[in-house]
C-alpha cells in the first residue's frame, strides 16, 4: 500500500462530527495526493473516480452496509486478560488518544513517547478521518508510521471514526499488528512485539477491549466505539449511546468479576468516549452498566478517555452511581481545543488551556499524551506535552486491604 503524503494539521481545524463530512475529507486527502503525482492529462479522470465514484461508493457502503462483525473473547484460549510484563516490577504504559492524524504533530508526539521507551503503548481511538485502510496503514503499519511501539505490547481501542468505515480496517488490518504473547512455561501472559521464540506464542489482539493486570492494578480497556454509530434512520429513532455490547458485558462478568470482594486491586478504565464532560455531550450508559457489575463491592475508579481534543482532569464525581476520577486525554494529534467549559465548570480540577499557535485564526493548544508508571501500590501519572514538558503530574495509590483508589496530594 502506498504512503499517502503527510497531512497538515490545518486540514483538521473545524472538522465536524458527521460521517458524511469525514468521508469527504478522507476522499479529498487521497485526491490531493493523486493530484501531486498525476500527469496533467490524468487529473480529470482521477478526480472523477476518486472524488465522485470513489466517494459515493465508500460513503454509501459505510452508511448502509453491515458493520464488521463484532469480535470478542474468549477467542480460542485467549481470554483478553493479560499479566503485565514481569509481575509487579515498575511498568510504564503510554496512553495516546485521538492521535492518528498522520501530521507532523502526531509524529512529534509519537517520537516523544518513543523516547520514554514505553513497556506498553495504547491508543484510545479515532483514526482520521474515517479509519480507512490507507489511514490505518499510514499511522500504524507503514515503515514510516510514527506509532511509538511499546517494548512489551501494543493495544488499541476503537473510537467513532474507525466505525465511520464500518470498522473493517480496524479489525482486519490494525488488530493483527497488535501483539500479545503467552509464555506457557510459567503460565504468564506477556504482550510483546518481537517474533515468537522458544516456547512462547504471539497472541494478536482479537477484540476492541482487554485487561492488563498485575497484583495491584487492573487496566481495563472498554470498547465504546462499536456502538457509537448507527445506520441512517435507525439513528433517529435510537441514537447511538456507546453502550457495552452484551458480549463485552459477559466478558467483564465472567473474566474480571468486578463484584468479587476478595479482589481489591485498583481499577483503571480506559475508553474512547467520555462518561461525562464539562464541554460536550457525554455517554453515561457504559458507567451505568459497569455500576451494576460492581454489585455490593462498589469502589472508586480512575477512568481515562479521549474523544474531546483537550487535556482535562475532573474532580471525583458519581456517574450513574459509580464514583469516578475522570481524565480526558484526547489531545494526542488533532488541533487541541482550549475554549471555555460550558457546563459544570466547578467540576474541573485541571485543564491545559495554553495557546500554542493560531490555525485559521483559531487558537489551538498543545498536543500530548499520558504516561502511567505502575510501581506496586503506587501509580504515577505524568501528562506530558509535545515538547516533553510535564504539564501535570499526579500520584495515586491503591489500598489493597480495602480496594480504595485515592489521589495522594
Ligand atoms: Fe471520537
Amino acid at each position: 500500500m502506498p504512503d499517502f503524503p503527510k497531512r497538515d494539521l490545518k486540514e483538521y481545524v473545524d472538522v465536524g462530527h458527521s460521517e458524511l463530512e469525514n468521508h469527504l475529507r478522507t476522499q479529498n486527502a487521497q485526491f490531493q495526493s493523486v493530484l501531486e503525482e498525476a500527469y496533467a492529462g490524468r487529473k480529470l479522470t482521477d478526480f472523477l473516480w476518486l472524488n465522485i465514484f470513489g466517494f459515493a461508493f465508500h460513503y454509501l457502503k459505510s452508511r448502509f452496509g453491515p458493520r464488521h462483525p463484532y469480535q470478542f473473547y474468549p477467542s480460542g484460549d485467549d481470554t483478553g486478560v493479560y499479566r503485565m510484563k514481569a509481575d509487579n516490577e515498575t511498568t510504564f504504559i503510554a496512553l495516546l488518544s485521538d492521535w492518528a492524524s498522520d501530521t507532523p504533530e502526531s509524529d512529534r508526539v509519537g517520537a516523544v513517547v518513543a523516547s520514554h521507551k514505553p513497556d506498553y503503548s495504547i491508543h484510545l481511538g479515532d483514526i482520521y478521518f474515517v479509519g480507512a485502510p490507507s489511514e490505518v496503514y499510514d499511522n500504524f503499519i507503514s515503515p514510516t508510521a510514527s506509532w511509538p511501539r511499546g517494548k512489551w505490547g501494543n493495544l488499541v481501542l476503537s473510537g467513532n471514526h474507525e466505525m465511520y468505515s464500518n470498522g473493517a480496517a480496524f479489525y482486519k488490518m490494525l488488530l493483527p499488528t497488535m501483539g500479545v504473547r503467552v509464555n506457557p512455561s510459567d503460565g504468564s501472559i506477556y504482550s510483546v512485539v518481537e517474533k515468537p521464540s522458544g516456547g512462547s506464542m504471539i497472541y494478536e489482539q482479537k477484540a476492541g477491549f482487554f485487561c492488563l493486570e498485575n497484583d495491584y492494578w487492573r487496566v481495563i480497556g472498554l470498547d465504546t466505539g462499536y456502538t457509537s454509530v448507527e445506520r441512517p434512520f435507525v439513528e433517529i429513532l435510537s441514537p447511538p449511546d456507546c453502550h457495552l455490547r452484551k458480549e463485552q458485558v459477559r466478558w467483564l462478568k465472567n473474566q474480571l468479576h468486578l463484584e468479587n470482594p476478595d479482589d481489591r486491586r485498583g481499577i483503571v478504565f480506559l475508553s474512547h468516549h467520555p462518561p461525562f464532560s464539562a464541554f460536550r455531550t457525554a455517554f453515561p450508559r457504559p458507567a451505568r452498566q459497569l455500576r451494576q457489575l460492581f454489585g455490593d463491592f462498589l469502589r472508586p475508579v480512575l477512568w481515562i478517555w479521549g474523544h474531546e481534543h483537550r487535556l482535562v482532569g475532573y474532580q471525583k464525581r458519581e456517574v450513574a452511581g459509580l464514583p469516578v476520577f475522570g481524565r480526558c486525554i484526547g489531545h494526542g494529534g488533532m488541533p487541541v481545543e482550549i475554549d471555555l467549559p460550558k457546563i459544570n465548570t466547578e467540576s474541573i480540577l485541571f485543564y491545559d488551556q495554553r495557546r500554542r499557535k493560531n490555525l485559521r485564526r483559531i487558537g489551538i493548544g498543545y498536543n500530548g499524551f499520558a504516561g502511567l508508571k505502575f510501581d506496586k501500590e503506587t501509580l504515577n501519572i505524568e501528562y506530558r506535552d509535545v515538547e516533553d514538558k510535564v504539564v501535570v503530574s499526579e500520584r495515586w495509590t491503591i489500598d489493597i486491604q480495602t480496594g480504595m483508589v485515592d489521589k495522594m496530594e
